[in-house]
């Protein structure tokens, strides 16, 4: 190394060291670790690539533009952290790695709040255009216990690909809200889920495609799974067969979340109703780990 070289990397490790000790005094232990981690990594990042000021701009106006995109109904930000997939490792490394728990995957922009309550056996699509589809299940302890009452937050995209809330209006459609009988089943109809693209219209949009990336996600029903001592689960049941599955363009797919679609020309259906035309059916239970906090 020159002598020139060694004074250029001087120079560079100055600015870091600088910032890094403006760090020194944050009250708070937590933020001063993770803020002077992100410094030391975010330098290294700029000093790996050779970080050129037009790249650098680049950056700046592409996080300009997300910021432009978001708002109440649009988070480019979550996107592009999902594209990324730190969306996805953040799940990683904070959910339980107990064996048998039922592994979480991103939440995604399209849950709500306070979704339509729908009966045991209810059908969520409401209105969804797709095939029909019975969804079953149990809710179940590490030990095979049965939860009941646990409260199950339920979306999905219609056959078209999109969620009630990416239609105008505030019509309520594939989604709802159920609860566990005694036994810890559950059971609904909604609409088979289908392939479809995260929001590409923006940024990170523009971002896939110059990666050459597709936007596409696998079919999948989102579900939120809450009971009293039980830790809160974020999941999703994929669909077997989803050309999708090897590259889902959030990185959300987990091998065990991927059940069999049932195919059925006629009824009766399990719960004795007799569907008209073809519809689907699929089991999938969930298995809850203790909340270490209550
Ligand atoms: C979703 O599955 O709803 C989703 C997840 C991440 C980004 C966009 C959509
Ligand atoms: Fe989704």
């Amino acid at each position: 190394m020159t002598a020139e070289h060694s004074v250029a990397d001087d120079k560079e490790q100055a600015v870091t060291d600088e910032v890094l000790a403006s760090f020194d005094d944050t009250g708070d232990p937590r933020l001063r670790t993770v803020m002077r981690s992100l410094v030391r990594h975010l330098h290294a990042f700029a000093r790996e690539v050779r970080l050129t000021e037009q790249e650098w701009n680049a950056a700046i106006e592409f996080l300009t533009r997300a910021g432009h995109i978001t708002d109440e109904r649009r988070q480019e930000f979550v996107l592009l952290s999902d594209v990324l997939g730190l969306s996805t490792l953040a799940v990683a490394i904070n959910e339980p790695k107990t064996r048998g728990a039922t592994e979480g995957t991103v939440l995604g922009p399209f849950f709500v709040e306070d979704s339509p309550e729908v009966p045991l056996g209810g059908d969520i699509a409401r209105g969804a255009v797709g095939t029909p589809c019975y969804v079953s299940g149990h809710v179940r302890c590490l030990d095979g216990t049965p939860v009941s009452g646990a409260r199950l937050d339920v979306w999905g995209a219609d056959e078209d690909g999109f969620y009630d809330v990416q239609y105008p209006g505030d019509r309520s459609a594939a989604r709802g809200r159920l609860r566990t009988g005694p036994d810890g089943a559950y059971r609904f109809w909604t609409v088979l889920p289908t392939p479809y693209p995260i929001p590409h219209d923006g940024p990170v949009g523009d971002l896939l495609t110059a990666a050459g990336r597709t936007p596409m996600r696998p079919a999948h029903l989102h579900f939120k799974v809450t009971a009293p001592g039980r830790r809160a689960l974020v999941t999703h049941l994929f669909v077997a067969g989803d050309p999708h599955l090897g590259r889902d363009a959030v990185f959300g797919v987990k091998d065990s979340l991927v059940v069999e679609a049932e195919h059925h020309t006629a009824g009766p259906a399990p719960d004795g109703s007799q569907p008209q035309g073809t519809w689907t059916s699929m089991s999938f239970d969930l298995v809850l780990v203790p909340d270490e906090d209550s």
